[in-house]
């Protein structure tokens, strides 16, 4: 039992190390400073008494001089004080610095990971994970710094109190320390349900944050189905259930407390009936059980403080295990961000590359073979795997069987940031000005190549007003506006294979005959694959993919497969339908 208590802490202990390094040389600090606060603490009282004892020799030197050692011990005293003051300050520094590192290593780990982590964990979830958990009392930022220096200085107050005591009289002394034991045993008894209720309350934080989260987004369609009373009354059913879970745990901490401090007293009242028979029966002198008796008083503080951080240290081992879950869910085999970039795709091959969905969804041994320049449509029916195929060119879903190779090499080991430009099916925009939505984050991107991307896009100069701020996520532009700008971002890094996600539908049908002619004619290498529900983009294409029902039917000249594949020709027939019903 013993040894599976030793091996949680060095987990969570191994873990949190790992933060202390970055800030090691204030971690050294803050040791002389605990110390430093800690002699103040424990000197006080012996250099009064000094000064008391010796306060009529002092003053009775003939010249100044004892005055001014009066003075210069108050004065030492009382900068020490003072210094030991800014321990606490010192201190909540650090922890935030180490909830910095936390937090980045945390939001690092969440943006490697793929769909299979955010179909598990909502948004709300996740930001509980990056606030809350970090930087709350007494979680993972105060547990890693405060926590320690506070068993450290406890600790130290503690072995030089028993010291002296030990000194005066190890009977009693004995004594005194009889119910340190017995607090870590009850400690010891409720720290697994202490560790559940904790997990509770975190999991009760994240479903909260998560309705929150998807209340505020949704916000348009809460008003339109009037579901503000609902949601008005699930928050509150939340709520409750959190006020519930979270007030059992205070019950319990309290009641924790509570035995301490009683065990603390009836300690404190043992010693002294003790202590008085002993100097009634002389064995110990009135002046050495008074001294004791301070000291004694001295360390029920730290005595109290080492079971209590025991309790504080279950709520940062809850935080530790949701931080560990998220950064140990494995990460997908991505393409490769650290080979150097890749300049040009010139040629993409799929080799009977299939992809599954846990749901049964999915893409099946596809084949095929694709070379720029060539502008590529991909049709077929609501839900056949055209996203999924085009997710798996991007290199964001990797093959569960087969392989998908660029220029010949397998595209798991390249990095195709730079040469492929993909606009999802639901474009999202993250940034609040326009700008900064076509450049994201890219150094390589001019204020020229905006400009040129948005125009090809389709995106007027004065479209969206001098200054193009949108607002938080794009907020001020219309739905086909949004994914126009998320074309001109995909465009504005001159990628050689560009990836358009069913987004031409936002180009009314003139428009999209300029954005294809602008396009050809700006570059002449590149290879574009588009998923399309319009037939005018497919015509405008050289090769068409047919994909239905999660298989690669056809491939061919738009114009062969509509002769010789009567399924193809009436999906088309379906798409002219709805074109014409649309105007
Ligand atoms: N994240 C996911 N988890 C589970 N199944 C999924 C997921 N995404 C897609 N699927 C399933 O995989 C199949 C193919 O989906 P895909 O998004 O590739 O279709 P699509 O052809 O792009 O459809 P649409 O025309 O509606 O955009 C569907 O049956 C769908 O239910
Ligand atoms: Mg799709």
């Amino acid at each position: 039992m013993l040894s599976s208590f030793l091996n949680k802490w060095s987990k969570y202990l191994k873990w949190i190390a790992g933060y202390w390094k970055p800030v090691r040389k204030y971690m050294v600090f803050l040791i002389l400073f605990t110390l430093l606060s800690s002699a103040v603490a424990l000197g006080f009282p012996l250099v009064f008494r000094y000064l008391l004892d010796n306060v009529q020799t002092i003053l009775g030197t003939p010249d100044s001089s004892g005055f001014n050692r009066i003075i210069l011990i108050l004065g030492a005293l009382a900068l020490a004080r003072f210094v030991a003051g800014l321990y606490p300050g010192a201190r909540a520094i650090i922890n935030s610095t180490i909830g910095i590192l936390v937090r980045d290593d945390v939001f690092g780990a969440i943006m490697r990971k793929n769909w299979r982590f955010f179909n598990r964990f909502r948004p709300g979830d996740l930001t509980t994970r990056l606030t809350d958990d970090i930087t709350d009392y007494p979680r993972i930022a105060w547990f890693s710094c405060s926590a320690f220096f506070r068993a450290l200085e406890s600790t130290s107050r503690l072995v030089f109190c028993l010291g002296v005591m030990f000194f005066m009289s190890w009977k009693l002394t004995l004594l005194a320390m009889a119910p340190l034991p017995v607090m870590l045993f009850i400690f010891y008894k409720v720290e697994h349900r202490l560790g559940r209720k904790v997990a509770a309350s975190r999991k009760a934080t994240s479903h909260t944050n998560d309705l929150l989260d998807s209340t505020f987004d949704g916000i348009a369609i809460v008003k339109a189905y009037r579901a503000e009373k609902p949601l008005a009354a699930r928050l509150h059913r939340l709520l409750d259930e959190r006020f519930d879970i979270d007030f059992s745990l205070v019950k319990l901490e309290m009641i924790v407390h509570g035995l301490y401090s009683i065990i603390g007293q009836v300690g404190k009242v043992t010693v002294m009936l003790a202590g008085g028979l002993m100097v009634i029966q002389h064995r110990i002198g009135i002046g050495d059980f008074y001294a004791f008796y301070v000291y004694l008083d001295m360390l029920l503080a730290p005595m109290m403080d080492i079971p209590n951080l025991f309790i504080a240290s279950r709520q940062a081992f809850v935080s530790i295990d949701r931080e560990m879950e998220v950064m140990d869910f494995p990460e997908p085999e991505r393409y490769n961000n650290q080979a150097e970039p890749l300049e040009e795709v010139k040629e993409i091959e799929a080799v009977d590359a299939s992809f599954n969905y846990p749901g049964g969804g999915g893409l099946k041994g596809v084949t095929f073979h694709l070379r720029a320049p060539s502008v590529v449509a991909v049709v077929g029916e609501v839900g056949s795997g055209k996203t999924t195929l085009l997710k798996m060119l991007a290199g964001l879903l990797s093959p569960d069987s087969g392989t998908i190779r660029v220029n010949g090499a397998d595209i798991q080991t390249l990095n195709l940031t730079a040469a492929a430009g993909y606009v999802p099916q639901d474009s999202v925009l993250l940034g609040e000005s326009v700008d900064e939505n076509v450049r994201f984050g890219r150094e390589t991107v001019s204020e020229k190549d905006i400009r040129d991307a948005l125009a090809v896009a389709g995106i007027g100069d004065d479209e969206l007003g001098e200054n193009r701020v949108l607002g938080q996520r794009g907020v001020g532009a219309s739905g086909g506006q949004r994914q126009r700008i998320a074309i001109a971002r995909a465009l504005a890094g001159s990628p050689s294979m560009l990836l358009l996600d069913d987004c031409t539908a936002a180009l009314d049908a003139q428009k999209e005959e300029a954005f294809w002619d602008k396009l050809k004619s700006q570059s002449n290498s590149t290879l574009t694959v588009v998923v399309t529900h319009r037939e005018a983009t497919v015509k405008q294409s050289e090769t068409v993919l047919f994909v239905s029902k999660g298989k690669l039917i056809d491939a061919g000249r738009h114009s062969d497969l509509l002769n010789n594949n009567p399924e193809y020709a009436r999906v088309i027939r379906g798409m002219e339908l709805e074109e014409n019903t649309d105007e």
